[in-house]
């Protein structure tokens, strides 16, 4: 395998083998690449793969088509002459004219504007463009990688997206895989981040112990690499020279509650240190167990983007009511009444969400 795929692409399980098999043949071609994926899961990283495995010797041009406002859009990307436009003072080459012997990148492709698709579809089709002003043909010799974490061809039948288009642009697709499709990668994924911090200059030197990665492994990672990154970026700030234990992970590194800001490492290490297993009776002298308060969610926006109210509420209850029975060995009415709810309300909702008593659980 080429060097330079595995130095951007990290990951021994099977998913990512085919991808970076994939990535080896179609490099050198000139074949257009269409890399889907979910958020985070590193298509930007696969067009570096493709460009510096592609032995072409101009640059590797990227442009976020989701970034520049759509009136910007068509002067990037076809560059104008002088006087095109107010403020056009000087001529100026465009991104595929940048990219002439080497890859150009066209990143979220699936919010290009309806207005520059035809447009944008007769540079590819021609290989030449012309800048916006200009009437002259200018010849370009690139190599296209296109990336959406969309579903182009539901944008097509909604008619947002030329078809035309879409199947010029589906010639080679590649899927990534989610972090949740291979978390078996979670190990050297982590290993090449902290090598990658380390390299941009920070004392990285905080380690994970196995309960810490095997903790990892049972989240779901729904911002995938991108989210992993930042979770080891936190653990540098927070946990400089210190071993990280489950607990931490859980409470500081993967939930979405912030430490106080003017916490300093050190300290919010002992604070953490003393909270213990978090199943256990909090010491409020009321013996109610530690659950998350409320007001933990009000951060959540700060890192995420959304969050799907109704089935995280479910997901709770359901948790919730499985570990109440499970607490009391099956019994319902004492899971009921530890739960605060009528015995036949508990039924109910072990009825629609199908939870099945623990096995071996006497009658109740
Ligand atoms: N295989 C990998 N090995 C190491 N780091 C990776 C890998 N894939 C992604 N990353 C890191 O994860 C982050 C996100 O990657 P990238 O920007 O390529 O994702 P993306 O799919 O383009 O996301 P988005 O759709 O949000 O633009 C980057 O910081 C990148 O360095
Ligand atoms: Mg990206």
């Amino acid at each position: 395998m080429a060097a330079s795929i595995d130095k951007y692409l990290n990951g021994q399980s099977a998913v990512m083998a085919d991808l970076k098999h994939m990535v080896e043949m179609v490099s050198p071609t000139t074949s257009t690449v269409l890399v889907l994926g979910e958020t985070g899961t590193g298509k930007e990283m696969v067009s570096r793969a493709i460009h510096h495995s592609s032995g072409r010797t101009g640059d590797l041009i990227s442009i976020n088509c989701a970034a520049i406002p759509s009136e910007l859009l068509e002067s990037e990307l076809f560059g104008h002459e002088k006087g095109a436009f107010t403020g056009a003072e000087k001529p100026r080459q465009g991104r595929f004219e940048m990219a002439n012997g080497g890859t150009l990148f066209l990143d979220e492709i699936g919010d290009m504007p309806i207005s520059l698709q035809s447009k944008l579809l007769r540079a590819l089709e021609e290989r030449t463009i012309q800048r916006v002003g200009g009437g002259k043909d200018i010849q370009v010799d690139f190599r296209l990688v296109c990336a959406t974490h969309q579903n182009l061809k539901s944008k097509v039948d909604e008619g947002s997206f030329r078809a035309d288009l879409y199947y010029r642009i589906n010639v080679f697709p590649l899927q990534l895989p989610s972090l949740a499709e291979r978390k078996v990668d979670l190990p050297v994924l982590i290993k090449a981040i902290m090598e990658n911090m380390k390299a941009m200059g920070d004392a990285v030197d905080f380690q994970f112990d196995e309960d810490a990665v095997a903790e990892m492994m049972r989240y779901s990672w729904p911002g995938n690499v991108r989210e992993l990154r930042n979770v080891l970026e936190r653990a540098h700030v927070l946990f400089a020279g210190k071993t990280i234990g489950a607990t931490e992970v859980r409470e500081n590194l993967l939930r979405m509650k912030a430490p106080k800001k003017n916490q300093e490492a050190d300290f919010l290490w002992q604070a953490t240190a003393d909270l213990g297993d978090p199943n256990m009776a909090n010491g409020d002298g009321l013996d109610k167990p530690a659950l998350p308060h409320p007001s933990d969610y009000r951060d959540w926006f700060a890192y995420f983007d959304d969050m799907d109210l109704r089935r995280h509420l479910q997901d709770i209850e359901i948790t919730l009511i499985e570990a109440a029975l499970d607490k009391h060995e099956g019994m319902v009415s004492r899971a009921a009444e530890a739960l605060k709810l009528r015995r036949t309300t508990l039924i109910e909702k072990m009825r629609k969400y199908v939870i099945e008593k623990p096995a071996n659980s006497p009658e109740s």
